[in-house]
């Protein structure tokens, strides 16, 4: 560790530094590292956020690590101390590998259960998101190694990622998708990645309100700000709004906006310096040579205990599961050979090992039949069914392991719907009254039609490199699943509505998101918020609630192990305004624990709330305010399963009424018009910018705003020639790789092509585009 005596002086290396230096010093130095200029270190940086990626370029593959479950799979835990260990985990394995900041966590809303890279992310839930996010934190900072808080902020779809607008009122901006952020900002991580979209109308990297109002004024927060790679645009107005570190490098085409910028005047000497002390000051908190080694056992039994954590049993009608040893199982489904444990795109990691569900009951000794079950090839599925149902006959339960293909950064799911082999197997095994119990791999909710006709359902999800260990140990009762879902399980998208995936995308819904919605819209969704079941009867009793005089409550309840076996039980504290002065969800959640209950065993806890419990966005005063009215303050095992409801009343200094539009009374997002969303916006709609013409072009732009020219068409056509060499167009990881080609800024595709394509190629392209044909040759016929 560095001792206070080898502190950097931040205002003596900005005195000898050049200013060539300074501006060299804002843009990375290759994919990974800050530049080092004279004697500072280059710090590395590397992604999580479930593993540590460890990769030299931008595509190459990583240094095997240990792959945790995701933190979509881990939020199933409701245990910060769980992320916390996490956090270490990662952080010894860094400094292991020498890799100073961690590019971790995200704290994004899950906004929509298609969210492409909603895997990466936490919770539906705000408070859940940043808890969870903020233990994280602590964790990895705890081993020295910096984290790095993204993606800051409104990065709630894939699609159209790079150039997408998330247009928010106030109110769900600051409650929603702004409110992780702040809680997680409290264990002060060394850095926040801003986001690539815009938010209302404004590129996340080019956001002073974002960036210095709201982070850096009103949160006070003192770190750097890093951008998210290839997500700067200009430079200049980038460094203005408060990005500290462009990423990755910018093969010098940063330092010659910023040299200009700095001659003219645009941007003074002071931004520049300002923006480095920031900087100096990452580089001197987080930089570490590379020292001691990491315990990759412990590591691989803390992936299998947070895959225990994290795994979610839905369903177990009379007590079906767990199976018995003696009982003849029929195993089926191609997940069972191979289920995806984690996603793709920047988080993916190379696992240190992993075993499938096959390999898993193998190594607990336990004997099954397998058969495949499904085929995507028609021709083969029926024979696949036929041996299925034959080789069911005589079995005591058949376990189908189910699930869609991994979900890849850069591209949205595009349905709900398990490929139709699979819902067919399974209907065809339940019509022949086979007793049948699903477990469900892959990312995220997925519909299911059978719901009603299997006996029990365990979601695993993307859950790590032991996930499926833990799977098959749930199955037989090894373990005692008690996993609760940090996210809904919709019943139908047709209940969620539109606005997602597009170019601008209106957040119709206001603060009407996850169980919020659902609970506004009175739809019951196929399984809630906070649902899940374990082997032990829990019952609650005895509640109580009150209000400290600091602002803050806390709430008791009993609860009761009824049964034998030990277990842990997720309690859930919601509070529900009854003033009616404010547009309100029925209720939202206002605090939680994970606690231990012992089998045959009655306990007591208390759940702490935050004085936030009780506070509301005021969009008039741009402030946060307590409601002086009266709350009810919910108790439950789920959103669904409220044990009590006992009233509270809360002096705050809140008494206004603000009046919203009739149309949010039941806010469903298809009935929301424009008009009164603009109303809850205070403000325009922001329209769609239109495209940049020939003439106009700069290095800002992609390939798919110069199309309409000869160059843009080749360049497309040069991408979808290497596209091809990436397999099956259908599957994630071709249609991520045209996404992100095509709609990255060209010198970000230049500084991310690890070679593939130089800034002067880059340079040319645009200048052909424009129409300058001699001046674009120049530039592609220069070396490099
Ligand atoms: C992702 C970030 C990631 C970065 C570096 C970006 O495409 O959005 O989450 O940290 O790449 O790999």
């Amino acid at each position: 560790m560095i001792t206070d005596a080898e502190k950097l002086d931040i205002e003596k290396t900005l005195a000898y530094l050049t200013l060539e230096e300074k501006l060299r010093l804002l843009s990375g130095d290759g994919m990974w590292h800050t530049f080092g200029a004279g004697e500072l270190p280059r710090v590395r940086m590397s992604d999580g956020p479930h593993g540590l990626r460890m990769t030299s370029g931008a595509t190459t593959s990583a240094v095997p690590s240990t792959c945790y479950p995701t933190l979509g799979m881990l939020a199933n835990s409701w245990d910060p101390a769980l992320m916390y260990s996490i956090g270490v985990g990662l952080g010894h394995e860094a400094t292991a590998m020498g890799v100073n900041l961690l590019l971790a966590p995200g704290v994004n809303i899950k906004r929509h259960p298609l969210g492409g890279r909603n895997f990466e992310y936490l919770s539906e839930d705000p408070l859940l998101s940043g808890e969870l996010g903020k233990a994280y934190i602590n964790g990895v900072q705890a081993t020295g190694v910096g984290a790095c808080l993204k993606h800051f902020a409104a990065n709630n779809q894939e699609d159209l990622r790079m150039t997408s607008d998330s247009v928010i009122d106030p109110r769900a901006l600051r409650e929603i998708y702004l409110k992780p952020f702040e809680i997680a900002l409290e264990a002060q991580p060394e850095a926040v990645m801003c986001a690539y979209n815009k938010l209302n109308g404004e590129w996340c990297a080019e956001n002073k309100k974002l960036l210095t109002d709201i982070l850096r004024g009103e949160w006070g927060y003192n770190g750097a700000v890093v951008s998210d790679w290839g997500a700067v645009r200009d430079r200049a107005k980038s460094l203005a709004a408060g990005v500290d570190l462009a990423m990755p490098d910018s093969l010098g085409a940063f330092e010659e906006t910023l040299r200009k910028a700095v001659a003219n005047g645009t941007v003074p000497e002071q931004a520049i310096d300002d923006a480095l002390r920031r900087l100096l000051g990452l580089i001197d908190n987080v930089y570490l040579e590379p020292y001691g080694d990491f315990d990759a056992d412990a590591h691989d039994r803390l992936a299998y205990n947070a895959a225990v954590a994290g795994l979610v049993m839905l369903k177990n009608d009379s007590g079906f599961l767990p199976l018995t040893r003696d009982l003849k199982i029929l195993v089926c489904g191609e997940n069972a050979m191979s289920s995806p444990i984690q996603g793709g795109g920047s988080s993916h990691v190379s696992p240190l090992r992993s075993l499938s569900p096959l390999d898993s009951f193998i190594l607990r000794g336990i004997d099954v039949t397998y058969c495949r079950g499904y085929s995507a090839d028609a021709k083969l599925n029926s024979s696949c069914v036929a041996e299925a149902l034959d080789a069911a006959a005589g079995s005591d339960a058949v376990v189908v392991f189910v699930g869609q293909p991994a979900p890849t950064e850069g591209v949205d799911r595009e349905t709900l719907d398990l490929p139709p082999e699979q819902n067919n197997l399974i209907a065809e095994l339940t019509a022949a009254g086979h007793r049948v119990v699903i477990v469900v791999c892959g990312a995220g909710p997925i519909a299911m039609p059978w719901v009603n006709r299997v006996r029990a359902i365990l979601y695993t999800g993307l859950n790590g490199q032991n996930g499926a260990l833990a799977a098959v140990d749930a199955l037989y009762g090894r373990i005692n699943p008690h996993g609760k879902l940090a996210e809904t399980f919709p019943a139908d998208l047709s209940d969620i509505g539109s606005d997602f995936g597009g170019e601008r995308v209106l957040y119709r819904e206001s603060i009407f998101v996850g169980y919020r919605y659902y609970d506004a819209i009175d739809r019951r969704p196929l399984f809630p918020f906070g649902h899940g079941l374990s082997f032990s009867e829990i019952t609650y009793d005895h509640a109580t609630v009150r209000r400290n005089a600091d602002g803050t409550a806390e709430a008791t309840v009993t609860i009761t192990n009824k049964s034998v076996r030990d277990t842990y039980e997720i309690i859930q504290v919601y509070v529900a305004d009854k003033s009616g002065r404010m547009l309100c969800a029925r209720k939202q959640l206002a605090g939680f624990i994970k606690a231990f209950a012992e089998g045959q065993t009655t306990t007591t806890l208390t759940i702490p709330l935050n004085k936030s419990a009780f506070e509301f966005f005021d969009a008039k005063q741009n402030k946060f305010v307590t409601i002086d009215g009266d709350f009810d303050v919910l108790i439950g095992a789920s959103s669904a399963d409220i044990k009590f409801t006992l009233p509270l009343h809360v002096d705050g200094e809140f008494n206004d009424n603000v009046p919203f539009p009739a149309a949010y009374t039941i806010p469903h997002r298809a009935k929301i018009s424009d008009a009164d969303f603009t109303a809850l916006l205070g403000a325009p709609i922001p329209s769609v910018p239109a495209k940049p013409k020939k003439g106009e072009y700069t290095l800002a732009c992609c390939i798919n705003d110069i199309l309409p020219t000869l160059p843009g068409k080749i360049a497309k056509s040069i991408v979808m020639r290497r596209a091809k060499t990436m397999g099956d167009k259908t599957s994630a990881e071709y249609k991520a790789f045209v996404a992100s080609a095509l709609f990255t800024p060209l010198s970000a595709v230049a500084a991310m092509s690890d070679g593939a394509m130089s800034l002067n190629t880059a340079k040319g392209i645009v200048e052909m585009a424009n129409g300058r044909l001699f001046k674009g040759l120049k530039y592609l016929l220069k070396k490099n």
